[in-house]
């Protein structure tokens, strides 16, 4: 299963500067359970606006066009194309395989438009300042919607949002 998972806020802004324009402690936790213990993929612009920080329990793959790029962790797979990635997703024993989480950013869900069974869409009741935007190429008339969760603001998280589960239409 390979799913795509983003935050974006309500005109579709997923990034500024590099990292993410807010912070939505109840919206990374939705991430965290969500990932926990399966493979997070992301783009090598996003993995060094974490500062290269790799998130426990999970297996981290970073993309990046630069052969020569290493990232000194065990838990951290380097790959260079989107179909290397796919090859080495399909080559994992279907028993035993994890979910693939294409988690960021916005060239990373262009290079895997196509490949998505799912996706975990998160909307911010607000708008925010920056600079990229989730890409326009997704064709979400190939998802059905099978649920939206709303969490409300509160204390610790100044926006309200809503979280969105697509699956691919059989
Ligand atoms: N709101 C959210 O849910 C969310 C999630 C994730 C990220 N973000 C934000 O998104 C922004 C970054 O997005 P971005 O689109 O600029 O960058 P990105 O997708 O994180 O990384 C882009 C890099 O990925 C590599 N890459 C891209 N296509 C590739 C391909 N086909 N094969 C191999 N490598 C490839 C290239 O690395 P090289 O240049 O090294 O070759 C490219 O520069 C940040 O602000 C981040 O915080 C937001």
């Amino acid at each position: 299963m390979i799913a795509g998972i983003w935050a974006e806020d309500a005109q579709g802004l997923i990034g500024s500067n590099g990292v993410l324009p807010w912070f939505l402690p109840s919206e990374l936790q939705h991430f965290k359970q969500t990932t926990m213990g399966q493979v997070i993929l992301m783009g090598r612009k996003t993995f060094e606006g974490m500062h290269k920080r790799v998130l426990p329990g999970r297996t981290t793959i970073v993309m990046t066009r630069d052969e020569t790029y290493q990232v000194d962790n065990d838990a951290v797979l380097v790959f260079h194309s989107p179909s290397a990635v796919l090859d080495w997703y399909q080559s994992q024993n279907p028993e035993t395989a994890k979910n693939l989480y294409v988690t960021g950013g916005a060239e990373m869900f262009v290079a895997f438009k196509d490949s998505f069974d799912r996706l975990y869409r998160t909307i911010i009741a607000g708008t925010f300042a920056g600079d990229t935007y989730f890409p326009k190429v997704l064709a979400f008339d190939r998802f059905t919607e099978v649920s939206s969760v709303k969490h409300p603001a509160d204390d610790k998280n100044d926006y309200a949002f809503t979280v969105k589960r697509y699956e691919i239409k059989r």
